[in-house]
């Protein structure tokens, strides 16, 4: 991957939700320099050190903005469980909505050229108290504040990362400089693979220790094959909760628990809670979730990335939360030629729109 060497040509990158730094790596990889960092976390606090660097670790709403340097580029992946459809669903109801408010308060103050948002799919379908979506007001308070936004979900997949991956991305671009954002184009790959994605993992890398299964998982996952699912679990071996599933799959929209994908399937998502039945967490041949080190190649983190936190599940945490650095790499390439103006957005808007 390029880093750019020549710190004149840096842009100022400031990162807030930071996490352990899945989208400040790419960022980073592609030559943005750093300049403010934030977490609250303490797992994510310790592995972004280790890694990226300097990170202040405090709550953001204790953030005065003139703590914060001046940058190019304003991310901040806020946190996910409020809008997520696996989550609670209580949105912006939730205390932790109001965390995007925090967002604009420092967009306004620092006025970057650009500003990225990450977050779960469910924002797009989330209703605000008042009936309207969600989507619509962050765009709305983005627009109030002087930025033109494009939002779209995208597969990781299509920008190189081994997993089929959704995530909504929002990008703004500060009206003045009279731009829009275009998405980049996907990339086509035949090396996404758990084959080629697990491919020379080598006993004594760093993280290549799992998180071990409950001791009802383990009981049931040597029953299902690769490439297979629950659906391959004998009845009378199946928890009394799914066996009433079972009876009823339609109603129940037939799930597809405990899903263990094939050495030649891409992966599907790894989520923070990292759990065999919702996630597909285990490893295609052998009856064990993945290694610390192998879900963090499926999210693209390099090798020689290392995770430190305070327990196993907090490492599967902080890498199901990031930002792949390889889709975040993708973004921040594409925001760095919009805003040297070397991409042709009109033209290749009209492409995509001929597509559509
Ligand atoms: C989805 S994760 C961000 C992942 C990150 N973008 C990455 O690529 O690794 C959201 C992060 O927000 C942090 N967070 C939640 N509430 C916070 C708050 N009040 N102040 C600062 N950080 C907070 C969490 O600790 C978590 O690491």
């Amino acid at each position: 991957m390029r880093v750019i060497k020549d710190v004149q040509t840096m842009f100022k990158l400031v990162s807030l939700f930071s996490g352990c730094g899945g989208m400040d790596l790419g960022f980073h990889q592609y030559g943005y320099n750093i300049v403010f960092a934030n977490d609250i976390d303490n797992d994510a606090v310790k592995t972004y050190r280790k890694n990226l660097g300097d990170i202040v670790q405090k709550d953001i709403k204790e953030i005065h903005e003139d703590e914060i340097p001046d940058c190019d580029v304003l991310t901040a992946g806020f946190p996910c469980q409020p809008f997520s459809s696996a989550g609670n669903r209580k949105g912006v109801a939730d205390e932790r909505g109001t965390l995007f408010h925090e967002c604009i308060r420092i967009i306004k103050k620092k006025k970057p050229q650009a500003v990225v948002f990450e977050n779960v799919r469910g924002i797009l379908s989330i209703k605000n108290d008042d009936g309207n979506k969600l989507i619509h007001s962050i765009e709305r308070m983005m627009d109030d504040v002087g930025y033109y936004v494009e939002y779209k979900l995208v597969k990781a997949s299509d920008y190189g990362v081994p997993q089929n991956r959704y995530r909504v991305l929002i990008v703004g671009l500060r009206k003045d400089l009279n731009k829009r954002f275009v998405f980049p184009k996907p990339i086509k790959s035949d090396k996404l693979t758990l084959r080629h994605t697990l491919n020379n993992l080598k006993p004594d890398i760093p993280n290549s220790e799992h998180w071990k299964l409950s001791p009802q998982s383990q009981e049931i996952v040597p029953y299902i094959k690769e490439g297979g699912s629950w659906k391959d679990i004998p009845y009378d071996k199946l928890p009394e909760r799914m066996k009433k599933i079972r009876d009823n799959i339609k109603k129940y929209k037939s799930p597809n628990f405990y899903r263990r994908y094939s050495w030649d399937e891409i992966c599907g998502t790894i989520t923070a809670a990292a759990t065999p039945e919702n996630c597909g967490i285990l490893h295609p041949t052998e009856d064990r979730r993945y290694t610390v080190r192998e879900i963090a190649r499926i999210q693209s983190f390099p090798d020689d990335f290392v995770f430190e936190a305070g327990s196993i599940a907090g490492m599967y945490k902080i890498i199901g939360n990031a930002v792949p650095p390889r889709l975040a790499y993708a973004i921040a390439g594409q925001i760095s030629e919009i805003l040297e103006g070397k991409v042709n957005v009109e033209e290749e808007f009209a492409e995509q729109l001929a597509i559509l």
